[in-house]
């Protein structure tokens, strides 16, 4: 397949492409800067060049593969609705493309806040009210209705690796800085995650079989309590792990606070079953005993 991939130089992107082309793929990747142009074409990709706030170039991707694969987004905390909106336009643009075609949409979503305190299956569904990401989801996973084939791929919190730059690094810079490698109140809540190259993986599996309007995780590690993460990076680092209290986690960890102190476990059990995906790069704790984040 010709497949037209947004978000194609990120972390998980920079792991798809390989995989797709490893397998008989062909990848047009969009590429919003010379810089991500230029690592996508060593990567054996094609290029276009566009951003995620154009449509145009959105509508000649999708119109010119046999599939896609949306990865890009705006992580822009501080401006969380505008890249919301910037979501649901590139959604809705790339999907009205696809319309009627019957030719895959798989996209990335996340376990986070579907039943906190209890195992996330694939069958719960995304509460629109949730999180906005949830309410594009479900946007996104209607497209089914319109003819397109299209999937969710609801990844673990942590995607990990080296190269990661996402929750897990942000734990370490927090405990660098405040000299303390904090988990909150007594830290059993747990974190799912997988590694960014079974996330890759599935994300083929899922654009070459994932039926219209299925739902798949990403996840590898049920979860992992917080305590054990951050006892972890306090060793490497050489600091000491501590509770901090849940009124105090904001303060300590920032925008992080609230994910951290969630306890959202996720199973993988009917996805491993339906996609015969069977991750086999090392665990979380293994990555973080690895030394990639601390070294
Ligand atoms: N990593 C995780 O732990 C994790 C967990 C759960 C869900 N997810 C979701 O999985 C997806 C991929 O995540 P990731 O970790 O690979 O993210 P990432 O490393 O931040 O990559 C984001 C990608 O989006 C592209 N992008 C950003 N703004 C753009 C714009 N205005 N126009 C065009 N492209 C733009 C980036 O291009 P440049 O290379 O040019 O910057 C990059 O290719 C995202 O939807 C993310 O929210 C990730």
């Amino acid at each position: 397949m010709r497949v037209f991939v947004t978000g194609a130089s990120g972390f998980i992107g920079s792991a798809v492409v390989p995989e797709l082309i490893t397998t008989g793929h062909r990848v047009l990747g969009l590429a919003r800067s010379e810089t991500s142009a230029k690592a996508l074409a060593a990567a054996g990709a094609e290029v276009l060049r566009g951003d995620l706030n154009d449509p145009a170039g959105l509508r000649a991707g999708a119109a010119e593969t046999e599939g896609v694969i949306h990865l890009g987004f705006i992580h822009d905390f501080d401006n969380f609705e505008a890249s919301i909106r910037t979501d649901a336009r590139a959604i809705e643009t790339m999907g009205g493309v696809l319309a009627g075609s019957g030719r895959p949409l798989v996209f990335a979503s996340g376990v986070v806040g579907l039943v906190p305190g209890q195992v996330a299956t694939e069958e719960v569904p995304f509460d629109p009210k949730a999180h906005p990401r949830a309410a594009n989801a479900v946007v996104a996973l209607g497209l089914a209705e319109r003819g397109v084939r299209v999937s969710a791929v609801r990844l673990a919190p942590t995607v990990h690796g080296p190269g990661d730059h996402g929750f897990v690094k942000r734990l370490v810079d927090i405990a660098r800085d405040k000299g303390v490698s904090g988990y909150i109140g007594e830290g059993r809540n747990r974190w799912p995650a997988v590694h960014r190259l079974d996330a890759g993986h599935l994300f083929r599996l899922a654009l070459e079989k994932a039926p219209a309007g299925g739902v798949v995780h990403g996840v590898a590690d049920e979860g992992v309590p917080t305590r054990t993460i951050a006892e972890i990076i306090g060793r490497k680092l050489g600091l000491p792990a501590a509770s901090i209290a849940p009124e105090a986690a904001g303060a300590h960890f920032g925008w992080l606070g609230r994910f951290f102190a969630m306890d959202q476990p996720a199973s993988s059990a009917l996805t491993r079953q339906r996609m015969g995906w069977n991750p086999t790069h090392p665990g979380l704790v293994a990555d973080l005993e690895a030394g990639h984040y601390t070294g």
